[in-house]
């Protein structure tokens, strides 16, 4: 039989975890022959999920430098690429999100005249250095693409107040959604919980932004030390990711703070774990953002604005900043007022039913079908 071949290609820890579920489903799909490429923007942090997922890349480009550059990822990704894409021809090229790998690969496909999908397609803050450079690598990724895969009716309006035709915008969902339901399990446990006494709240915290680097942090972290050294019930658990940027300030602030607990990053069944059994998360992170309302947990964002206001307005997601008095008020208001939390983590999760890989297969298959 002629099968479609499609490629997917990612570079990062929260690229892998969101086109898993789409990749799965391609496997799964007899009519189609996935292809699967690595750039390994991230080396650890992306080992982890593919093992979680059992995902085997068909080609690994291993870009990963330390402290690396926007430049130096652009060009090693769209040199790298261009073999493959050569000689593989793919029918159709997908990507997500918003990181330098997912522009870099749209523009390679594109040099290659090969039709891009963008998953996650139409995130928008209006601010090209908020977050930076994701604005720009997903409004750069968006001007390329071919079928715009849209989490939300937001994001399908975001894109055509940009002009980007009607007929190939799909809201399907964030395959968000759809990972969870492989990582969720019910009898989780891992060691830091047991560090944590019984009647101790902890919250969970993340933060890696670039724009965030420095002294935003250590704002951020310095009131977080100053909360929990006042509350005396209260643990933080913090993996801290592993650029060396974000590594140094985590350690200068929290170093031998007692109820701080600095761990590795965690691979997303214990993340997942760990986050369904805190008090309530604190991130500048996209991804859990939208995880947080299906686990029942209010979100401080540590960021001045985020591409992803409908959590915003279901009432999941506070929009904080990173000055520390505000992030203090906001931090003790959530601890010290139970409706106030109440109502965030009853909130309704508006990043869809946990379908969108079964929805953009099909998109695909729909228009590829279309195109032979
Ligand atoms: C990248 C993405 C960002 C995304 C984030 C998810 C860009 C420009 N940034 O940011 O959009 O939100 O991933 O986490 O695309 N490192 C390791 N091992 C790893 C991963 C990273 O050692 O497994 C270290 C390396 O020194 C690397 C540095 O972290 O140079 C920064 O990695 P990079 O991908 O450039 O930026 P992130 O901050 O991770
Ligand atoms: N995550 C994880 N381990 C961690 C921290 C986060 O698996 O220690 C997951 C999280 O559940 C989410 C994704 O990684 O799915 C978010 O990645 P990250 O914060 O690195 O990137 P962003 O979403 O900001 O682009």
């Amino acid at each position: 039989m002629n099968t479609l071949k499609i490629m997917t290609i990612f570079g990062t820890r929260p690229e892998a975890i969101k086109m898993a579920p789409v990749i799965k489903q391609l496997e799964a799909d007899p009519g189609t022959t996935p292809i699967i490429v690595a750039t390994s923007q991230h080396r650890e942090m992306l080992q982890q999920v593919l093992e979680i997922f059992n995902i085997q890349p068909d080609y690994d480009l291993k870009i990963m430098a330390q402290q690396q550059t926007l430049s130096e990822i652009t060009s090693k990704v769209i040199l790298g690429l261009d073999t493959i894409l050569q000689e593989e021809q793919p029918d159709l090229v997908l990507v997500h999100g918003d990181t330098t790998t997912t522009m870099a690969a749209s523009m390679s496909a594109f040099y290659h005249q090969i039709p891009v999908g963008h998953v996650e397609a139409g995130l928008r803050t209006w601010d090209k250095y908020s977050p930076y450079p994701e604005e720009m690598n997903r409004m750069l990724t968006d001007d390329i693409s071919d079928l715009y895969f849209a989490p939300t009716q937001l994001s399908k309006d975001n894109l055509l107040q940009e002009h980007h035709p009607e007929s190939q915008i799909f809201i399907t969902g964030n395959t968000a959604i759809d990972a969870l339901r492989y990582t969720i399990r019910i009898d989780y446990h891992h060691d830091v919980l047991t560090a944590i006494p019984r009647d101790h709240r902890f919250i969970l915290l993340t933060m890696h932004r670039r724009e965030n680097q420095g002294q935003p942090m250590r704002d951020t972290f310095k009131a977080i030390k100053d909360v929990v050294r006042n509350t005396p019930d209260l643990d933080v658990v913090y993996p801290v990711h592993l650029s060396p940027r974000v590594q140094s300030v985590a350690h200068e602030v929290f170093d031998g703070v007692d109820r701080v607990h600095l761990i590795a990053p965690l691979d997303v069944v214990d993340f997942h774990g760990i986050a369904a059994r805190s008090s309530f998360i604190m991130t500048d992170s996209g991804g859990v953002q939208e995880e947080a309302p299906s686990l029942n947990k209010p979100v401080l964002v540590l960021r001045d604005s985020t591409e992803r206001p409908e959590g915003v307005a279901a009432g999941t997601l506070k929009v904080v900043g990173t000055a520390t008095q505000a992030v203090k008020d906001a931090m003790l208001s959530l601890l010290n007022n139970p409706q106030e939390y109440h109502a965030m983590a009853t909130a309704h999760n508006p990043y869809g039913d946990g379908h969108a890989a079964e929805r953009i297969v099909s998109i695909c298959r729909d228009y590829l079908s279309r195109k032979k």
